[in-house]
């Protein structure tokens, strides 16, 4: 009796990524990275896997992330604390501190991967993700927060997203937000027979973070606490003016949102985030912001930096639905130009051979695997989106040519098949394959 093994499935929250999906999400990536260029931003990879240290500190230790969204597990060979990343700022800010990239200039970075929450899976809510994450390193002027900003809503309409929405903050400086603190606390104390149990636990720790909240019955108390913006002074005034006249310059729509505080310890000034009301719940595709005291608090020498992070799978989303509220569809990608069939054990070495010098050439070549008939080798030729078949058979081999049939495109009308010499196999797929 053979032994029936059951099936393993995923980890919930965590996708695969199968070809069709994958083609499409390579395009994206290709396009944003020449985005990227644009602006001059070069990539960094670091681990996926870090000191949990580095997050506790980094995000700040009374987050929703750090308390609840980490996947943090003991190394077994040295008991030493593990967190799988749940953002790439911290580990981009540890790695240009240990490698002294913030020694002789500023940077301009991104990094494109993986980042893992453990969040309560939904539509834009995944346990792992992807971001593409951009990072200023070295710069203080709001002509950089401003820049940024800029640079995200020319992606946008590169995509062509219209239904995206850019909210504005300023956090201002620590000790703004200790003044602002205090008095907001005075005030969560006057309420706190309605603060519900993130509130009254929040209170002291993060209360600022209790005015981001959901609850209908805090609504009220909420809007009529004190305002962050009345505490800024006068050079947290003029960062935030300075980033607002160059949006404005740019044509950029804002909206100032005094309420924006973000999930995450580490911003000062600016923070802002995109938005749309057609992902459902979860519309943000962007956040970012200043972090000027992250490279210090992580023991580098203190340097200013911002940057942001884009959801990859909510931004996918949306230019999915986008394409097709316009009518079209991403376009499916061929699997290869040229699919190579053939009938015996001759033609399919001939076939492996013909295939490598057409990759010579430049094509993506598939030959057809296996010894199944012409007819469902046809099938698979047309379902992997060739352009051009070719076909080898014992009369090819014989008189050393190949049959050429054009699978898609305005000469499938005319001539449906030809035969050519071998040699000219090279220069006849490619004549096939420019024409539109
Ligand atoms: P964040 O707002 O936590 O910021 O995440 C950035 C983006 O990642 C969000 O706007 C959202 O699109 C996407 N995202 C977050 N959680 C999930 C999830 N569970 N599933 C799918 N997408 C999600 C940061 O991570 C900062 N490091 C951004 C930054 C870079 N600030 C300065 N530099």
């Amino acid at each position: 009796m053979t032994q029936a093994f059951q099936k393993i499935a995923a980890i919930r929250g965590m996708n695969d990524l199968l070809p069709g999906d994958s083609a499409r999400w390579e395009r994206f990536e290709d396009l944003v990275r020449d985005w990227l260029r644009g602006y001059g931003y070069r990539n960094v990879r670091t681990p996926v896997l870090e000191h949990t240290r580095l997050f506790t500190r980094g995000i700040g230790e009374v987050t929703d992330i750090v308390e609840k969204e980490m996947y943090t597990f003991t190394d077994s060979l040295n008991g030493e604390s593990l967190t799988l990343r749940p953002e790439m700022t911290a580990g981009i800010v540890r790695a240009s501190i240990e490698h002294n990239l913030l020694y002789d200039r500023p940077h301009r970075v991104y990094s494109i991967g993986p980042v893992f929450r453990h969040e309560r899976p939904q539509r834009g809510r995944y346990r792992q993700f992807h971001q593409i994450d951009v990072e200023a390193l070295g710069l203080a002027g709001p002509d950089i927060d401003a820049e940024l900003i800029v640079m995200l809503a020319r992606l946008w309409k590169r995509l062509g997203l219209t239904d995206v929405r850019l909210e504005l903050n300023s956090l201002g400086q620590p000790v703004e937000r200790a003044a602002h603190r205090a008095a907001l606390i005075a005030h969560l104390e006057k309420h706190r027979d309605i603060l519900d149990e993130d509130g009254k636990r929040r209170l002291y720790t993060n209360p600022l973070r209790v005015l981001d909240t959901k609850n209908a019955a805090m609504q009220e108390m909420a809007d009529s606490a004190p305002r962050l913006f009345d505490f800024l002074g006068e050079a947290s005034r003029a960062h935030f003016d300075g980033v607002c006249q160059r949006l404005v310059d740019a044509g950029v729509d804002y909206r100032l949102n005094p309420r924006l505080v973000r999930g995450l310890d580490y911003y000062n000034l600016t923070v802002f985030e995109w938005v749309t009301d057609r992902l459902g719940s979860q519309g943000t595709v962007c956040g970012g912001g200043r972090y000027d005291g992250l490279i210090e608090l992580l023991g580098g020498k203190a340097a200013p930096a911002v940057g942001f992070a884009i959801g990859m799978e909510r931004l996918l989303d949306l230019w999915e639905q986008t394409l097709a509220d316009e009518g079209r569809q991403p376009a499916c990608e061929p699997e290869c130009d040229v699919y190579v069939v053939h009938q015996g054990d001759q033609a399919q070495r001939l076939a492996a051979q013909a295939a490598e010098t057409l990759r010579d050439a430049g094509f993506s070549v598939v030959v057809h695997a296996g010894s199944s008939g012409f007819k469902s080798q046809f099938k698979r030729a047309d379902a992997s989106g060739a352009r051009v078949a070719v076909i080898l058979g014992s009369d090819e081999v014989a008189n050393r040519t190949a049959g050429v049939k054009f699978l898609r495109g305005a000469i499938e009308q005319e001539s449906a098949q030809q035969q050519i010499a071998l040699d000219r196999l090279a220069e006849v797929v490619g004549a096939a394959l420019s024409t539109k």
